[in-house]
Formats: C-alpha cells, structure tokens, sequence
C-alpha cells in the first residue's frame, strides 16, 4: 500500500470543496489523508464537515497576522502536512508563510486565472461579460490568486444568469479540478519549471 498524503486544509467558510476532497478519499480515488482542518472562522460548516468524517479540527483565532500565521504554521508541521489546500481560505498568506512551504500549497479560485482574482470572481466575470469562465486550482506564491496554474475548467456564462447560478455550475467543476490536482500532487506527477506546470501523464489512464 503507498504511503498516503498527509494534507492540512485552510477553510474559512461553508466546506463544499473540503467536502469533495473528503469524498474522493472516502471513494478510494485520493490516497491522502487529511490531517487536520484548520480554520479562522469558528462557525465555519468545513469545521463540521470535517468534524464528521472524524477529520481533527483546529479554530485559530485571527488576531495579529504573524502571530495567526505562525500558530497555523506550527500546527500543519506538528500533523506533517505535505500538501496545504486553501478551500475557501478568506485570508491573504503573507510571504512569510508562503515561502515557509514552497510549492506546497494550493488554491482553487472560481475564475479562469489570470482574469478576475480577488473576491466575487464570479460578479467580476458577469459584469465584465465574458461568455466563458470557469475554475483554476494553481499553486500559492507571493501574490494573489497569481501561482503557477494546475489545472482549469472552462464554465460557459449564460444571458440569464445570476451570481448564485454561475457560480453553483462553477463549484461543480472546483470540486473536480480541486480532487483531480490533489491525485495528481500525491502521485508526484507534477513537476514546475518557472511558471508552467506540467503533468506527467505516463502510466495514466486518465485523460487530463
Ligand atoms: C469557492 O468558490 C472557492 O473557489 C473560493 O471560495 C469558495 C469556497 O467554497 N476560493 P467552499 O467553502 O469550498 O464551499
């Protein structure tokens, strides 16, 4: 049996895409483990999500930005993380932190990169009227939501649609790219050259 990932997770919010990850194990198609949940938000329903797939969870509460930084940094090292997944995270990481785990963590963000970071990344895609969004997972660098791209999916935007419709159509394929990216970061199949990313696909029967 391979040895299995150890991934911590940063969640501040409802948990669908800490859900995903939680299932994809559960089904047998991510051999990671998720080792602890860590949040800023103590209402967060990740928290519980996680609590009930016996998941441990930890509330830091956001005060001083190096102090928060460093208590999350000392629990990931304290539960071995080897993969950091930002999953819904509504806080900028200083480079501080970022450099402690160099291409180590990952984001998924509701928008094709490089258009439209920040927040309400659907509302900027509507208003601006692009006819095609979608989703990115990319790893975390110094800047927001501006890391070396994994993996995207396009997301058509209709004449009809509202901010609560785009982006439940989007969080359906978050929840695909985001297990996808995980796989493919335990199977160590993703080798970084500058800002490209490439997917080494021998020995895959899977059409990325
Ligand atoms: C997702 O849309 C994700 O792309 C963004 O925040 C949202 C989190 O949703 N970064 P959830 O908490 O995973 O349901």
């Amino acid at each position: 049996m391979d040895k299995k990932l150890k991934i911590g997770v940063l969640a501040s919010g409802r948990g669908t895409n800490l859900q995903a990850m939680i299932d994809g194990i559960q089904r047998g198609e991510l051999s990671a483990e998720i080792a602890i949940v860590i949040s800023d938000n103590r209402d967060a329903m990740a928290l519980e999500r996680a609590r009930k797939a016996n998941i441990p969870t930890v509330y830091v509460k956001p005060g001083k930005k190096s102090e928060f930084e460093r208590e999350v940094i000392n629990i990931l090292e304290e539960n071995n993380a080897e993969l950091i997944v930002l999953a819904g995270f509504m806080r900028i990481l200083s480079p501080n932190f970022v450099n402690h785990f160099p291409l180590k963590i990952i984001n998924i963000h509701p928008s094709l990169l490089p258009s439209f970071p920040g927040l309400e990344a659907q509302r900027q895609a509507i208003e601006y009227g692009v006819k095609i969004t979608g989703c990115t997972v990319h790893f975390v660098n110094e800047m927001v939501d501006a890391g070396p791209i994994i993996l995207q999916e396009a997301v058509p935007v209709y004449d009809d649609d509202t901010v609560e419709s785009l982006s439940d159509r989007i969080l359906e394929k978050e929840h695909k790219i985001l297990v996808e990216a995980v796989r493919i970061f335990s199977e160590n199949k993703l080798k970084v050259i500058g800002r490209r990313v490439f997917i080494d696909k021998t020995g895959s029967d899977k059409c990325l």
